[in-house]
């Protein structure tokens, strides 16, 4: 956590108002790599060359990056710059869209996630994700939480397992408001409120990555405030990456940033000077609302 504050972000700019209909072109053709230091001395993940594409059309243009141990990095830009698109690549959730094919190479502790030999359920238990849109499981709120842990060995006993669902739903707020209907469905929940239960899902299985693409969207403020308390206390420990729209966000969670912006990584960096002195151009323009 980096002791950024909401005051020191810059003003929004004034044209934000009347923001221009972007010039793909041009803005490409202020694009000449990624600025700032993609690598990282301790890095948990190290992605190089990612290129993605949807049938024919790219979505990632080789993009390298580090993720580093207990690191928190935040994933910006506009909307359809590939920023969910790069996230999935990373447990590998893309698999599940046909038309998509991932390139370059992506390691987890050095090891290629990509390799034909690797366990896909486990690597997706080792990188979770949480998505913006909740998706319990049709099962009891209990049973949601158990799953991972259950399939994966992680509890010698009944007792154990109670413990562990109790622990990550406390984790995720929301032991308080489910405690005494463990056995209701989960999908009965408020969005609010599934939401946490699939933070509480994902984190149930003690995953090294956390991967989180707009967790806080369907969230209040209190619930948000919450989840970012979370990545606070889970950042110490884990690597953590997550896309937000809110720039307040990324400043107070993340250790550094990441702008995306049609289908590049423009820039990386401390989260704090990204908010304060961005080097490029694009990253400028996008925090001070000028565009995107
Ligand atoms: N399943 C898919 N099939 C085909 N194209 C896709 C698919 N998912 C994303 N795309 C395309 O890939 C590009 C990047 O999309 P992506 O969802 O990664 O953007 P994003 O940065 O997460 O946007 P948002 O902020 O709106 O969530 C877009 O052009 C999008 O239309
Ligand atoms: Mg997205």
């Amino acid at each position: 956590m980096n002791s950024f504050t909401d005051a020191a972000l810059p003003a929004t700019d004034s044209t934000a108002t009347t923001k221009e209909a972007p010039d793909l072109d041009a803005q490409l053709a202020k694009f000449t790599g990624t600025v700032g230091n993609v690598r990282v001395d301790n890095a948990k993940m190290s992605m190089t060359g990612v290129d993605v594409h949807y049938g024919d059309a790219q979505a990632i243009h080789n993009v390298d990056l580090d993720l580093g141990k207990n690191e928190v990095m935040a994933m910006i830009g506009p909307s359809g710059c590939g920023k969910s698109t790069f996230l999935r690549c990373l447990n590998r959730m893309n698999d599940t869209i046909e038309s998509c094919k991932v390139a370059g190479s992506l390691t987890l502790d050095g090891e290629d996630i990509y390799e034909r030999n690797q366990d896909v359920v486990l690597l997706r238990a080792r990188v979770g994700i949480v998505f913006q849109k909740p998706n319990p499981f049709p099962k009891s709120i209990y049973d949601n939480v158990a799953y991972g842990p259950r399939i994966h060995g992680l509890a010698a006993s009944k007792s154990e397992l109670d413990d562990i669902v109790e622990q990550s739903l406390k984790r995720a707020s929301l032991w308080s408001e489910v405690a005494d209907r463990l056995d209701n469905p989960g999908t009965g929940l408020s969005g609010g409120q599934q939401q946490r239960l699939c933070i509480a899902r994902t984190i149930a299985v003690s995953p090294e990555v956390i991967l989180m693409d707009e967790p806080c969207s369907a969230l209040d403020p209190i619930a948000t405030a919450k989840i970012e308390e979370l990545i606070d206390e889970l950042g110490k420990n884990y690597t953590i990456a997550i896309v937000t729209h809110s720039m307040q966000q990324a400043a107070r969670v993340s250790d550094r940033t990441a702008y995306f912006h049609l289908g590049r990584l423009v820039e990386v960096g401390v989260t704090n000077d990204i908010f304060t002195n961005p080097t490029h151009q694009l990253t400028e323009n996008y925090i001070t609302g000028r565009f995107g």
